[in-house]
């Protein structure tokens, strides 16, 4: 953050602590999937989180690696942002991920963290392991620091620049997928979902991803592919809630 405020002072930052919000564990309610996120049980304190970042041009997620991946506190946040994956928000966002780690995984901590929030639509996320050989005692090295700097200035001057990257053309297959299928949860159709309303919009019914996102035309060819993949397979496939 203090290398960001310095490349530009005009730099505003909202900060959350996690273990200070008490969001409780996800519920697994699929309100949020079926019906939308105001209708999450915990929507009070989500509300409030998912401003915050909406609010942003660039996010910095920060977690410990635990077991090889992120702490369970981040990942019970992500959790209650999954419904994201199926109908991505955050098109034109980018992140930088962090993680401490003790010697192993944190690569697969910011793998797992970065794959999230692309799915949810971020356009980039960059990423930082940083080496922490200490039980609570962490002192930062001058050569962490200057990879610290590189990484965040990096990651500063992509937001600045409001530039739109071709997205990974991995997200392209969930995206197209949904939808494809998206025919079958329309309003009024047995199990409508939200997923018929986000994909019967009038550009996303045309176009492989959102509008504004620069694509190659071997990932229009691919997105199509899969689109089709998922419009076939809802002939033969009913997913079915409790009503
Ligand atoms: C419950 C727990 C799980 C951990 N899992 C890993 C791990 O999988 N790999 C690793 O290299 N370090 C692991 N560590 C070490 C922490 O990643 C390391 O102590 C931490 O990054 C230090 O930074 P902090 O002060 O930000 O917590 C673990 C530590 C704890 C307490």
């Amino acid at each position: 953050m203090e290398n960001i405020k310095t490349l530009d002072s005009s730099c505003a930052f909202q900060e959350v602590h996690l273990l200070d919000v008490n969001l409780p564990f996800c519920l697994g309610c699929s309100n949020c999937f079926r019906k939308g996120n105001e209708f999450c049980p915990h929507k009070d304190i989500m509300t409030s989180l998912i401003e915050k970042i909406n609010w942003a041009d660039g996010v910095i997620v920060v977690s410990t690696t635990f077991n090889m991946r992120e702490t369970a506190l981040l990942k019970n946040f992500l959790d209650h942002l999954n419904y994201l994956l199926h109908r991505p928000l955050w098109f034109t966002k980018k992140a930088l991920v962090v993680t401490t780690v003790g010697a192993v995984g944190g690569d697969s901590t910011i793998k797992s963290i970065s794959g999230t929030l692309t799915g949810m639509g971020f356009n980039r996320c960059y990423g930082i392991a940083i080496s922490a050989f200490s039980w609570n005692d962490y002192q930062i090295s001058p050569k962490t620091q200057k990879k610290i700097d590189k990484k965040s200035t990096d990651f500063c001057r992509d937001v600045q620049s409001g530039r739109m990257h071709y997205p990974s053309t991995d997200v392209l297959i969930p995206y197209n997928l949904f939808r494809g299928m998206a025919g079958n949860f329309v309003k009024g159709s047995k199990y409508e979902t939200k997923d018929g309303d986000y994909y019967t919009d009038d550009y996303r019914k045309k176009h492989v991803y959102e509008r504004g996102i620069p694509l190659l035309p071997h990932q229009r060819l691919f997105g199509t592919l899969f689109y089709l993949i998922g419009k076939a397979s809802s002939k033969s496939m009913e997913v079915t809630y409790k009503k």
